[in-house]
């Protein structure tokens, strides 16, 4: 009697014990390794098999999308999915369908993606979001799905899921510096690939600084006849001692129709390139070109672009006819990017040349003016008005704050997130971009054993507890923060594989900052998803910096 309880009691524990596993071998379906995480995702049974049979259905609107989902796939698959109409059967296609009622919840860039094993699915509001569901749905496939040569012998399974995702800001930026080191548009193009894969949306082009001016302006052809070349550069740090040069000339410039190109090379995968035109300070390359705008003219007539990195004091004279250059470049800079966001720089404007002339010092006085920052202030407000009035909107580096903030501008704040607070708290749109955590070109790991660098020292685990709403600032204030940008300062950064070195895998830290619900972020499930991601980084042949245990581990 007691051996057949206990044969009754432990063959209901057997049951009990294989449903469970069987409900935890659901429950531990692998979750597939998506980087920026999505908002949710729910993995299911089965998978949805991709062959040279399977058909994107599109309609008109969602066609240009479907082009590129085709596009993406040929060189690792080898075949062209054909394309079909709205009104085909939907089993055995990849169907993408722009569903204005999703608005309201996803906004334009988000989307829903349903995987079954007879079909795919994305909807999205926008363009933008069914590209972002495509993005995601490439990165449930094998990695080598990213290759740029045909793969053989691989099965190119989709495991059954059902995502709905959005990003939590509007504004998710990279910088780069063509103007240290110009970057062929080629190379941009390249960067613009891997940012897109990732869903950034902004390229920040930093375009004229003291060692270069990189954008053909058809009025004023010296700046880039003299002003985009410098005789040579410095090797090593800047601080090293004593200074060595390459002795090799350098530089270079885009033409309008390759700047028209990039644009729209970018659009088509919902970038947007912001382009910066530093005024009134990082100016000495255009007064190497019109020594006419400088302070002082005379004493500036055999200025060149700078050969080392610094600040150079060479800065704008605010007279009427700097003012007007400012306002002419700006006019044709405006013609070729539709960003409605034009930046205008406005950091690390050495007052010293203003405070030596008199004619300045007289300026100031004229104007009513207190000293030379509240002239800067007065300089940034002339132009925020002119690029109101063409439907722009002027951002600058949180320096415009000083002497007062012009009231159509918006902040990047790169001090810290003071500025960006101070901004937020008086109504005015802020990006951040604080050095503590999104200089890429700081270290990322010892000194000794990285390529040089600037300083300073930004491991990957820093950049993924990056929040960018500060404490200090309330919710309705934290509707200003557009989002946040990370850059990639070009002084010692010279190839497209160093920047990719510095870049990766911090962007991928950096986009879940931005993209992700800010309660999922989990760094250690973030390096997990990481290692199976770079993956998918050495398919495309993106130089990444290896990950490490140092770096998986440190907090
Ligand atoms: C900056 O790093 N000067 C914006």
């Amino acid at each position: 009697m007691l051996n057949n309880r206990l044969v009754t009691v432990l063959v209901f524990c057997m049951i009990a014990m294989s449903v469970l596993s069987c409900s935890s071998a659901l429950a531990e379906r692998p979750s597939p390794s998506i980087v920026p995480l999505p908002v949710k995702m729910i993995v299911g049974k089965g998978v949805f098999r991709i062959s040279s049979k399977t058909r994107v259905i599109a309609d008109g609107k969602s066609d240009a999308e479907a082009v590129k989902l085709i596009d993406a796939l040929v060189p690792a698959m080898g075949f062209r999915l054909k394309r079909a109409g709205a009104a085909e059967k939907t089993g055995g296609a990849i169907t993408l369908t722009l569903a204005a009622g999703l608005a309201k919840t996803l906004g334009s860039e988000g989307y829903t993606l349903e995987v079954k094993a007879d079909r795919i699915e994305i909807k999205s509001a926008g363009a933008a979001g069914l590209f972002y569901g495509v993005q995601t749905l490439r990165q449930l496939l094998p990695a080598k799905v990213f290759s740029v040569k045909r793969v053989e012998k691989v099965d190119w399974l989709v495991p059954c899921v059902s995502i709905t995702d959005h990003p939590r800001f509007g504004w998710r930026g990279l910088l780069i510096d063509p103007a240290r080191h110009f970057i062929p548009v080629g190379d941009v193009k390249r960067f613009i690939d891997a940012m897109a894969m990732h869903k950034f949306n902004r390229l920040q082009m930093h375009l004229t600084d003291d060692q270069g001016w990189r954008i053909e302006i058809k009025k004023y052809p010296l700046l880039t006849k003299i002003g985009a070349w410098r005789d040579e550069t410095l090797v090593g740090h800047l601080r090293a001692k004593p200074r060595r040069y390459d002795g090799k000339r350098h530089g270079g410039f885009y033409t309008q129709k390759e700047i028209r190109e990039l644009v729209s090379y970018a659009a088509a995968r919902h970038v947007t390139i912001v382009p910066e035109i530093e005024m009134p300070g990082h100016f000495r390359a255009v007064i190497s070109a019109y020594p006419a705008l400088g302070v002082f003219p005379d004493r500036q007539k055999d200025l060149k672009p700078w050969t080392h990195w610094g600040i150079s004091s060479d800065i704008l004279a605010p007279r009427p006819a700097g003012v007007q250059f400012c306002k002419d470049v700006l006019t044709e800079v405006m013609a070729l990017f539709p960003s409605r966001y034009i930046h205008i720089g406005g950091d690390e404007a050495k007052k010293t040349q203003w405070k030596q002339s008199q004619e300045i010092q007289k300026m100031i006085r004229q104007k009513g003016l207190k000293n030379e920052e509240e002239l800067q202030a007065w300089f940034i407000k002339q132009i925020d008005v002119f690029l109101a009035a063409k439907g722009r909107r002027l951002i600058g580096w949180d320096e415009i704050l000083q002497g007062g903030l012009a009231p159509g501008a918006t902040v990047m704040s790169w001090r810290g997130q003071r500025g960006g607070i101070t901004a937020a708290r008086a109504g005015h749109d802020v990006v951040m971009a604080p050095t503590s955590h999104t200089y890429f070109d700081n270290y990322q790991g010892p000194r000794e054993k990285e390529p040089l660098a600037i300083g300073g020292n930004l491991p990957l685990a820093k950049v993924y507890q990056y929040e960018p709403i500060p404490k200090a600032i309330t919710a309705e204030q934290a509707r200003h923060v557009l989002g946040a940008q990370a850059q990639l300062w070009g002084e010692y950064i010279s190839t497209p594989q160093h920047r990719e070195y510095m870049a990766y895998p911090r962007a991928c830290a950096f986009t879940e900052a931005l993209w992700s619900p800010r309660d999922a972020r989990d760094y250690e499930r973030f390096t997990s998803r990481l290692t199976e991601h770079v993956n998918r980084l050495t398919a495309a042949g993106i130089h990444y910096r290896k990950l490490d245990r140092a770096a998986k581990q440190s907090k």
